[in-house]
Formats: C-alpha cells, structure tokens, sequence
C-alpha cells in the first residue's frame, strides 16, 4: 500500500506543474460518461497511469478517463480505481480541483474498498489518505507535510446542495431548505474535491449529489468518487448513504462508469435526508 501512496503522491506533484504551466483547452474526444475530455484530464490521466505502474502491487486500475480497466501486475493485489482530474472544468476559472483515488481487493465493489485519498490542487496542494483513520497532508518545500487527523463533528455547519437546483425533487428541495432555516452556511464551488474537503476540514455539515429529473441515478461515480469519499467520511467519523438511506460502501458496482445518488457528512445531517427522503414530499 505504501508504493501506491508514493505514486500518488509523485503524481500530485506533477499534475500540480502540469495545472499550471500546461496549455488549457480541449482534447477534442469525449469520455465513457459523455463528457467532453480537456486535455488537462487526458495529461492528468497520463500522469497517474505512469505512476502507478510503477507499484507492483497493482494488478490493475480503472481510470474516470478510460472506457476500460487496464491490466497492471499479473500477481497484483490491489485494484486502483481514480478520477484523474475532478472539477477538471474549473481549472479555466481558476478554482481548487483534485484527483481521487479508491483502492480495492478482489472486486470493484464497494464492500471491497480498501483505502482512499484525494488531492486538492488549490492555494496549496493538499493530500488526504485514508486507511484507519483520515490523515490530512500538506504539501512544502517538496514533501507531504501531515497536518492533522480528520474528525467531522455530530453536527455541523456547511451544505453543498449538490446537482443543478432545476431538476430537484421536491423531497430534495424540502431538505435543503430545512437546513437553510437551520442557518447552514451555503458552500458548493461544483467541485466535489474541494466542496468535501471543506467540509471535512471546517467540522462538518452535508454534501448531497442526489439523484435529479435529468440524473435520476446521480452524476458523480462510484469506483473513482462516490466509494472513496465515503470510505474518507466514515473514517473521519461520519456517514456515506444512497437516496434510499443505504450505507454506499455496501453497494456494488455492475459497471466501471456506474454513479449512484449520494450523500456525505455529519450524522445529525445524514439523519435529515434518511427523513426528508423517506417522506418522499
Ligand atoms: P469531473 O470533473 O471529474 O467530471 O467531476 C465533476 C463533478 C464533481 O466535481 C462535482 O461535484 C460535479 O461534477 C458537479 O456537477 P454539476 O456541474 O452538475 O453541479
Ligand atoms: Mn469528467
Ligand atoms: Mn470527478
Ligand atoms: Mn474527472
């Protein structure tokens, strides 16, 4: 395990050069989910593959980038799964982006999730693993510098309502707007990295990704952001649960591209959308 965090870690430091001083723009193809690739999540891709090679503890990896997985190390034991650039349309405004990476045993499944991380490429360049417990880095002078061990408190102070407001359900609508009556400050920058990471750091609140009338299963994806996130809540002492209340590190994964609704926070808060959700307005 501690080869792939090394890679992680070699690949933050070039995606972090590569955010700055390459050219922006489009590749000109699109990806698995649709979406027009830049060549910053191409690079990004690139990067992380060539890092991660290097770890023969990797029988193989799934990238948000490619269609298919690729064969690594045939006595590999680990399956790595990463999003190489999250957010990736937000580096043209100059807002924090990341890259998340999900480690798995035997299967892409949730239950299978091993260890997670992300990096924040921001202000500062900002590493999270978590393995037993979620231990925040800091990137200076060239080395991760650990900061602090994560822990979200009961109930928090933070709501990133996720997914374009439009196409809400009203259950969805209901429990946003209990939260705003509650006085939760509103943070959602539409970067899943920072927009979790933010919460994580300033003691807790909601982040929500819910299904929606144009998504009705979520945009964001289970193997390379929903599992390893939700991996990180849970050891920071939080809570990771689908539309239905479901714990998402119990889902399976039927297919590589595969998303699911999801919500990630304090457990005062996972408690409002278990009830919001089950009323169903
Ligand atoms: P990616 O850039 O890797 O495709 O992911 C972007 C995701 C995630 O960062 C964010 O939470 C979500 O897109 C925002 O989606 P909307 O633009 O629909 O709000
Ligand atoms: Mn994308
Ligand atoms: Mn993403
Ligand atoms: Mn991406």
């Amino acid at each position: 395990m501690t080869e792939i965090i090394e890679a992680i870690k070699r690949s933050a430091l070039r995606i972090s050069k590569a955010i700055v001083e390459e050219e922006f723009g489009y590749e000109g193809s699109i990806n698995t989910c649709g979406e027009e690739q830049l060549k910053l999540d191409v690079l990004s891709d690139k990067i992380i593959e060539e890092e991660l090679f290097k770890a023969s503890s990797i029988k193989k990896i799934a990238s948000e980038e490619k269609s298919e997985e690729t064969q690594f190390h045939e006595d590999g034991k680990y399956l790595v799964a990463y999003d190489p650039l999250d957010g990736s349309s937000l580096v043209d405004v100059n807002l924090s982006v990341g890259s998340i990476f999900g480690i798995y045993e035997k299967t892409w499944s949730g239950k299978n999730l091993v260890a997670s991380a992300y990096i924040v490429y921001g202000p500062r360049v900002e590493l999270v693993v978590a393995t037993v417990k979620a231990e925040r880095f800091i990137l200076r002078n060239g080395e991760f510098e650990f900061m602090q061990e994560l822990q979200l408190e009961q109930k928090g102070k933070l709501n990133a309502p996720g997914a374009t407001q439009k196409y809400w359900y009203p259950h969805h609508k209901a429990l946003v707007e209990s939260l705003f009556q509650e006085g939760y400050r509103l943070r959602y920058s539409g970067g899943m990295v920072p927009d979790l990471h933010q919460i994580l750091v300033k003691g807790g609140g909601l982040f929500s990704y819910p299904g929606t009338e144009d998504k009705p299963q979520g945009k964001l994806r289970k193997l390379f952001e929903v599992f390893p996130f939700a991996n990180i809540y849970e050891k920071a002492g939080g809570e990771a649960i689908d539309a239905t209340g479901r714990r998402l590190l119990e889902l399976n994964c039927n297919s590589l591209h595969e998303t699911t609704p999801c919500f990630f926070g304090s457990h005062y808060e996972v408690a409002k959308v278990k009830e919001y959700y089950a009323k169903k307005a």
